[in-house]
C-alpha cells in the first residue's frame, strides 16, 4: 500500500492516504493541471501563506521534484548542442574534418570556467541529489504514516518504488560519467580532443566503441524523452480514467514516447556511429598521443 501512494503521489492520480494538507494536492501536480483545487482566478489571493522571501510553504516535495525539473533544463540545451556537433553537421557535411570547426565554435558555451559548473556540473549534482533526498523524504512519510516505530515496522514497510525513468536515470549516470571521464577528464590537453579522437577510437576497436556508444545514446535518450513525457504530464501512468478507453490512451502514449525516442537515438546514431565512427584512423603525434589516452582508460584500455 505504501509503495502504491509513493508512486501516485507525484502524478495525481486518485488514491492517496491522508496527509497534511502541503503535501497533497500541490505537491502532487507539476502541470498545473491535475490539481485537486483548480486554479482560482489571478484576482483570489493564494489560500497559503506566503514565507518572509516571497516563497509560499509548500512541503519539501514541492521544491525537491522542481529542483530536479529545472536542473533537466540544461542538460537539454546541452544535449541539443551535442546532437547537432556530433551527429545532424556530420550527416550534413558527410565528412569528420568539415564537422570539426562546428564543435570547436560551441564548445566555449558549455566548456568556459563559468558555463562548464552553470550548465553540467551543478545542476547534475541537483538533479540526482534532489530525487534520492526525494525518495528519502518519501520513506520518512510513509514510515511516520503508517506509525512504525520499531526496526521490524520499518522493514515491513516498502521503501518507495524505483521508477523506470529512475532506473534508466542510474544506468545514464556510469555511462555518461564514463563517457565525461575519457573525453573531458582524462584528456590533459583539450585542444587535441575532438570528433577525429572518436573516430580514432572506433578505428581501434570497433566493438568497445559500439558497444559503448551504443547504449550511452538510448539510455540518455530514453530516459530524457520519458523524463520529459513526466515533466509535461504525458506518460502513462498520467492517464487517469480506466477501462478500454484508458487501457487505449496508455498504450497510445507509451508507443508514442519509445517512437520518440527511437526516432531521436537513431538520428544521434546515424550521423555518431555512420559518419563520426566510420572516419577512420589519425596518423603521425596526435594519433600516439590518442593511442596513449585510449590506453590509460581503466578497465577497457586494455583492449585498445
Ligand atoms: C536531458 C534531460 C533530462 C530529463 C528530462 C530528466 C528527467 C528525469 C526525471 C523525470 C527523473 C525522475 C524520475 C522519476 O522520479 O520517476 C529523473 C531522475 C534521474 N535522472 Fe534524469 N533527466 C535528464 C537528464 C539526466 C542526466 C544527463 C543524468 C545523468 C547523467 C540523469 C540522471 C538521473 C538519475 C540518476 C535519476 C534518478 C534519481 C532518483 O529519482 O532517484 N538525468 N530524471
Amino acid at each position: 500500500m505504501s509503495e502504491k501512494v509513493d508512486d501516485e503521489s507525484l502524478l495525481g492520480m486518485e488514491e492517496l492516504e491522508p496527509s497534511p494538507i502541503e503535501d497533497t494536492p500541490i505537491s502532487t501536480s507539476l502541470d498545473g493541471s491535475k490539481e485537486y483545487f483548480p486554479q482560482s482566478s489571478s484576482s483570489t489571493p493564494p489560500s497559503h501563506h506566503q514565507t518572509t522571501l516571497g516563497l509560499g510553504n509548500h512541503g519539501p516535495a514541492w521544491y525537491l521534484t522542481r529542483v530536479q525539473k529545472y536542473s533537466s533544463y540544461t542538460f537539454t540545451i546541452f544535449a541539443a548542442f551535442h546532437i547537432t556537433n556530433t551527429s545532424i553537421i556530420p550527416l550534413i557535411t558527410q565528412s569528420v574534418p568539415a564537422s570539426e570547426p562546428y564543435i570547436l565554435l560551441t564548445r566555449p558555451y558549455y566548456q568556459s570556467p563559468l558555463a562548464e559548473p552553470i550548465i553540467v556540473i551543478i545542476p547534475l549534482i541537483a538533479h540526482v541529489a534532489s530525487g534520492i533526498a526525494l525518495r528519502l523524504y518519501r520513506r520518512k512519510q510513509n514510515l511516520d504514516r503508517n506509525g512504525a516505530e520499531t526496526l521490524r515496522d520499518r522493514r515491513l514497510i516498502a521503501w518507495p518504488k524505483v521508477s523506470g525513468i529512475s532506473k534508466l536515470g542510474y544506468l545514464l549516470l556510469p555511462l555518461a560519467l564514463g563517457h565525461a571521464y575519457t573525453t573531458r577528464i582524462l584528456p590533459p590537453d583539450q585542444s587535441s580532443i575532438n570528433l577525429s579522437y572518436i573516430s580514432h577510437a572506433f578505428a581501434k576497436h570497433a566493438a568497445v566503441a559500439y558497444t559503448g556508444f551504443s547504449a550511452l545514446v538510448s539510455v540518455a535518450v530514453l530516459h530524457s524523452v520519458w523524463g520529459w513525457a513526466k515533466w509535461l504530464g504525458w506518460t502513462p501512468e498520467h492517464v487517469t480514467h480506466g477501462g478500454v478507453d484508458g487501457q487505449r490512451s496508455r498504450k497510445r502514449r507509451w508507443y508514442a514516447i519509445n517512437s520518440i525516442s527511437a526516432l531521436i537515438a537513431g538520428l544521434w546514431l546515424a550521423g555518431g556511429l555512420g559518419v563520426v565512427g566510420r572516419g577512420g584512423e589519425t596518423g603521425g603525434w596526435i594519433g600516439r598521443e590518442y593511442d596513449e589516452l585510449l590506453r590509460s582508460i581503466p578497465i577497457v584500455g586494455d583492449w585498445f
